[in-house]
């Protein structure tokens, strides 16, 4: 059967979004129903959505703009406010180029409509900091019924260094937002960094799609050297994969909880527990989903 599937995306800063979208538009197993946008500079991440769906030819899929602040704006990352800084990928935007209107109504409305309207189970894939959908359950406390969060984001061992914890970026981007969403009661699945980080590719598989030629790969090259970090890192496009094949992933039944105060605010402390709120990844066949996701990027779109 094909998944409806929403992405909640930061597309612009890593360049695991762009790939994570790419990924779902060529994976015939999902059916993408909207895209939406969040955390910081959201037009720029929205114009970025437009354009890579154009490449794909998918300019039918609507892309709304969502929050840009979390619930409290702290400091985060040297006492700047990360979320300030323009999406380096928008070197790709070429000023005056056409492109299809981002969705008039708000991200939060988009999501809501899509889930609520929908027949079947829809399945959100937040693959940035939770704002968004903390604002959607906020507002539609149904939705929690209506969908299901396969979310790229905390992590419940050391993925740092043994002797150093951090926390994981699109959590501690909003520990708030991510509390409210963990709380709720809506089904998640959670891949988190520790099992991310063992999805890289290659200098050659990165050299394979810069090869590769199509509009897509191209449009995908200029993003990945707009990004100008050194290892690519399939963070979300494993939440994405997940999405339709949990067999990817060895996961267990958890109750997370979200710290939002002190030195560990961000963090995702996972627990045995007889009311768990949460299936958390624990391992990943890497091997295989990095496979399945390189056949993927290199075909031309549906
Ligand atoms: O920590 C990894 C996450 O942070 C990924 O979603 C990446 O795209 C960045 O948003
Ligand atoms: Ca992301």
């Amino acid at each position: 059967m094909v998944e409806d599937v929403i992405i909640d995306t930061d597309i612009g800063d890593d360049i695991d979004d762009a790939f994570a979208l790419a990924f779902a538009l060529n994976s015939s197993e999902l059916n993408v129903k909207a895209v939406t946008t969040v955390f910081g500079k959201v037009e720029v991440r929205t114009k970025l959505a437009l354009k890579l769906l154009k490449t794909f030819g998918r300019e039918d899929i609507p892309v709304a703009t969502g929050v840009g602040k979390p619930f409290f704006e702290r400091t985060y990352r040297r006492e700047r406010y990360l979320g300030n800084e323009v999406p380096r990928q928008a070197v790709v935007l070429v000023e005056d180029e056409p492109l299809p209107k981002p969705y008039p109504k708000h991200a939060v409305d988009l999501i809501i409509s899509t889930v609520m309207d929908s027949r079947n189970e829809v399945t959100i894939i937040p693959v940035g900091a939770l704002t968004n959908i903390a604002a959607c359950i906020i507002k539609e406390p149904k939705l929690v019924e209506r969908a299901k969060l396969v979310i790229m984001g905390g992590a419940v061992s050391n993925w740092f260094r043994p002797t150093v914890s951090r926390a994981e970026h699109n959590i501690r981007c909003d520990p708030e937002a991510a509390r409210i969403v963990f709380e709720s009661g809506i089904p998640i699945t959670m891949v988190g960094l520790d099992v991310t980080m063992k999805c890289a590719l290659s200098e050659e598989q990165v050299d394979s799609i810069r090869k590769r030629g199509l509009a897509t790969t191209t449009l995908l090259t200029y993003m990945t050297a707009g990004w100008g970090g050194s290892r690519v890192i399939l963070h979300d496009p494993l939440a994405v994969a997940v999405s339709f094949d949990p067999t990817l992933t060895k996961s267990q039944p958890r109750l997370v909880n979200v710290v939002t105060t002190g030195k560990a605010r961000g963090f995702t402390l996972a627990s045995e527990s007889d009311t768990p709120n949460a299936q958390v990844c624990i391992d990943v066949d890497s091997d295989r989903f990095v496979s399945m996701f390189m056949k993927r990027i290199l075909k031309s779109p549906n």
